[in-house]
């Protein structure tokens, strides 16, 4: 198991978000998280990267409780997360971007090379901007590039807080391409999504929340979009 969040309850101010939220991500694992707006998909997301610190429950990533840490403390210990804004520098060149996730103790010149290399022949579009302000990428191009940035920390698990919404169709296809090149990679990957479709042909199990608790769990070949059980809870 590389991730065991467990019976989270996370407060904003007085109002209580999550009730009881456990999710579990074993290791290399594509585990999906489905529910409608304002569930608590993104909250739950935060109180694992410790941008917010649970009332009551406990975060364990890779064999160590790590509730309430500080998130770049987390991402040196390999869990990476991408946030629904993204959170590009804007006024970066791509290439900057990438840099800012290469610059951390015991990468020496020769992997951060090898790094970027990786993130140029996975990501093509991205070599061909590097040297282009990120803030004049599309949304789908710096859907990408939040992406590579955190591949650039080599997580063992990745957070990814809907990265299709908003995208079109092509770009849809691509970060599916990429969640799937990265699952064979045997990286881990804690998937937020509304795409029903997508999330149930990339994932290995999927969670359906409601009201800031967990409603449903199913391995994602047991699920189908249409099927009762997604339109009950997601209406779909
Ligand atoms: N900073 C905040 N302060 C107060 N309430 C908040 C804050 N952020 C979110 N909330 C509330 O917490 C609840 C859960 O929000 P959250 O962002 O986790 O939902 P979500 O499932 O990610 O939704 P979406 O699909 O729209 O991204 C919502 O009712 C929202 O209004
Ligand atoms: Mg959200």
């Amino acid at each position: 198991m590389i991730l065991a969040a467990r019976e989270l309850h996370t407060f904003y101010g007085k109002s209580h978000i999550l009730h009881g939220v456990s999710i579990d991500v074993g290791a290399g694992e594509v585990v999906g998280v489905l529910g409608r707006n304002g569930v608590g998909k993104s909250t739950t997301l935060k109180t694992i990267m410790g941008l917010l610190r649970p009332a009551r429950g406990s975060v364990v990533f890779d064999g160590q409780d790590v509730t309430g840490t500080a998130a770049h403390r987390l991402a040196r210990l390999g869990l990476a997360w991408v946030p629904e804004d993204r959170r590009i520098f804007r006024a970066l060149t791509v290439l900057e971007n990438l840099r800012t996730g290469l610059d951390r103790p015991g990468v020496d010149a020769d992997r951060r090379a090898q790094l970027l290399d990786k993130a140029y022949r996975s990501f093509p579009m991205l070599a061909e901007r590097r040297k282009q302000a990120g803030g004049t990428l599309s949304g789908g191009e710096q859907q990408m590039l939040a992406i590579a940035r955190a591949m650039m920390l080599e997580p063992k698990l990745l957070l990814l807080d809907e990265p299709t919404e908003g995208l079109m169709p092509r770009m849809v296809a691509q970060i599916r391409t990429i969640v799937d090149a990265l699952h064979r990679e045997g990286v881990a990957i804690l998937l937020v999504e509304q795409n029903v479709p997508l999330t149930l042909d990339v994932s290995d199990r999927v969670y359906i929340m409601e009201k800031g608790a967990v409603r449903h769990v199913a391995p994602a070949a047991e699920l189908r979009a249409g099927d009762a059980v997604i339109h009950r809870h997601l209406g779909v």
